[in-house]
């Protein structure tokens, strides 16, 4: 009860327009070495105890990345959590032993040092953690950060790019803090509006043309993004690159996962103050942030009201416009880039993908959710995707309630809505897209470059309550045509997890048994062979890949050790 009121009394305030606590800009990294520490910290929110949180090189969130396309970056990822995590690029086109997903956890006390080169498009992409059911943990304590990728066609447009001058990373994200003031994960109850970890924000910003890379960081809610004098504003990116042309909008719908670049001209009121809001009283029903997050009144979602953000307008952040900078930019360029979408005849296979909740029936937003009637299982390969294979996607949701589908390892277009081509500021490089109830959606894609015949990339909902409750699927990238060697069935490993005991039953008995991890590295351990099983006494933590060699055949099979 208590808590109810007090995040009242915050909403009232920033109704009423008395944005307190000026915007935390993240600090920048840049160049080819990259550090971060994942850390534990304390953050003050609320008025009264602190917060304990995770970060990375601070007490919250993490540095800002400035990548250039092109260059050779080695990372370098410390975990002096407790906890096992990993650190996910999202949006980048990496190796799937680069990429952070699920298998390659960076156990407390090491370091992750993957290095890759910089192969995407300037846009705006960002980091988090992707441990298989902690993502929603680790996200919501505090662990996220943007990532600017520069390229020269960019840099060769007239747009805003001074950093924390006139171009701007806006982190917005919802979250629920109990009693005592701490954060609560797999909450439907997030009451508290933050953008980069600041609750009712002000930025003063200079009456000139201002660019912002939003990036809805968010668990769940969805934001419906307008300026408080209705002006217009200019969508110049979507996820994965800028669009053909700025798109002037007075609302922009941003779901988790997603990011936007928006050019607002602020020139005509310099003195004034204007606010980005979110227009949820907007929304329609059936997606999360909405008066009903499902399709219809009845459906209700453990602790999603009283909340007073759903279906309703608030405050995200207060500009106050001051005088212009020196070199201000002042027209918004006519042109961007040229986007060239994959053509639909290119494509070599249509793939369907059916959202669908475990229960029908009134309770049935609370998931699960499954992807074509299974959940995740880290030891399925749910898609085997040759190399350079062009694919349409084909997403309908069977569900009450929106869905945002992200791939990893690529950008796509978004071919057809619901059989019509999207609005124009889905026609740009995409690698999240809203699937609302009842839609199909159909986007096209490339797996180029990176093959792993073990590691697999992921695609999942970014609601991620339903990421961690196992909408989510692996796909590898392969070019080797006896890939079905892999999912052969002659063999059993158990227990798999495993605690690092593990027997594998066999028919016959192998040339060679090796064990590797997961970039390939071989594990020297200790096996029996007995008639018709082997035994490894004590498997290392993380994914173990067991290869048993025939003269006629190779098979492979993983085990996660805990
Ligand atoms: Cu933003 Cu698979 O994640
Ligand atoms: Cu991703
Ligand atoms: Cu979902």
């Amino acid at each position: 009860m208590k808590k109810i009121k007090l995040t009242l009394i915050g909403f009232l305030i920033s109704q009423a327009g008395i944005a307190q606590n000026s915007l935390f800009i993240p600090s920048t990294l840049s160049g080819t070495n990259i550090s971060l520490t994942l850390q534990y910290g304390t953050h003050s929110f609320l008025n009264g105890q602190l917060t304990n949180t995770m970060g990375a090189n601070g007490d919250i969130l993490g540095p800002t990345l400035i990548l250039n396309q092109g260059d050779f970056v080695n990372f370098s990822v410390e975990n002096q959590l407790a906890d096992t995590t990993t650190i996910h690029w999202h949006g980048l086109h990496v190796a799937p032993e680069n990429d952070g997903g699920p298998h390659t956890p960076i156990i407390p006390n090491t370091t992750w040092t993957p290095s890759f080169t910089i192969m995407d498009k300037a846009a705006t992409y960002w980091y988090h953690p992707h441990l298989h059911h902690h993502t929603n943990e680790h996200v919501s304590k505090g662990i996220s950060g943007i990532i600017i990728v520069k390229d020269s066609i960019e840099a060769n447009l007239n747009l805003p790019r001074d950093y924390g001058v006139d171009d701007f990373p806006l982190i917005i994200q919802t979250k629920d803090f109990d009693t005592n003031n701490q954060i609560v994960v797999h909450s439907n109850s997030d009451d508290v509006v933050m953008v980069n970890a600041t609750i009712d924000p002000f930025l003063d910003v200079p009456g000139q043309i201002v660019r912002f890379r939003i990036l809805n960081g968010s668990s769940q809610r969805a934001f419906n993004l307008g300026l408080s004098n209705n002006l217009s504003f200019y969508q110049i990116a979507s996820d994965g690159g800028l669009l053909s042309t700025p798109v002037q909008l007075t609302r922009l719908l941003i779901t988790p996962g997603e990011r936007a670049e928006i050019l607002v001209d602020l020139s005509s009121m310099i003195g004034q103050t204007v606010y980005i809001k979110s227009y949820a009283s907007e929304l329609q029903n059936g997606i999360y942030g909405a008066t009903n997050p499902g399709m219809a009144p009845f459906m209700t979602m453990n602790g999603y009201n009283p909340n007073p953000l759903n279906g309703t307008d608030f405050n995200i952040l207060q500009l106050n416009v001051g005088n212009q900078t020196a070199t201000p930019v002042t027209s918004i360029p006519s042109n961007l880039v040229t986007v060239t979408p994959i053509p639909e005849a290119d494509a070599d296979i249509t793939r369907n993908l059916t959202f669908t909740p475990v229960s029908m029936g009134p309770n049935q937003l609370n998931g699960e959710f499954l992807i074509n009637g299974v959940s995740m299982d880290m030891n399925v390969i749910n898609y085997t995707i040759p190399l350079n294979n062009t694919e349409i996607w084909e997403l309908t949701n069977q569900s009450a309630i929106s869905h945002p589908f992200h791939i990893h390892d690529v950008q796509f277009y978004i071919l057809t809505r619901n059989g019509s081509t999207p609005p124009l500021n889905e026609q740009g490089r995409k690698d999240v897209v809203l699937v609302k109830p009842q839609e199909t959606v159909r986007f096209i894609t490339k797996f180029e470059d990176f093959t792993n015949d073990i590691v697999p990339y992921m695609y999942h909902c970014h609601l991620l309550t339903h990421e961690d409750g196992g909408m989510m699927g692996q796909f590898i990238v392969s070019d080797q045509l006896s890939i079905n060697e892999i999912t052969k069935d002659d063999i059993t490993v158990y227990p798999n997890p495993s605690n690092g005991k593990v027997y594998v039953k066999i028919d016959k008995i192998p040339s060679k048994v090796i064990v590797r991890d997961i970039l390939g590295r071989k594990i020297e351990t200790t096996k029996q062979i007995k008639n018709k099983l082997i035994v490894f006494n004590n498997l290392p933590s993380g994914t173990n890949i067991i290869t048993l060699e025939y003269e006629d055949s190779t098979i492979t099979k993983r085990v996660i050790i805990e």
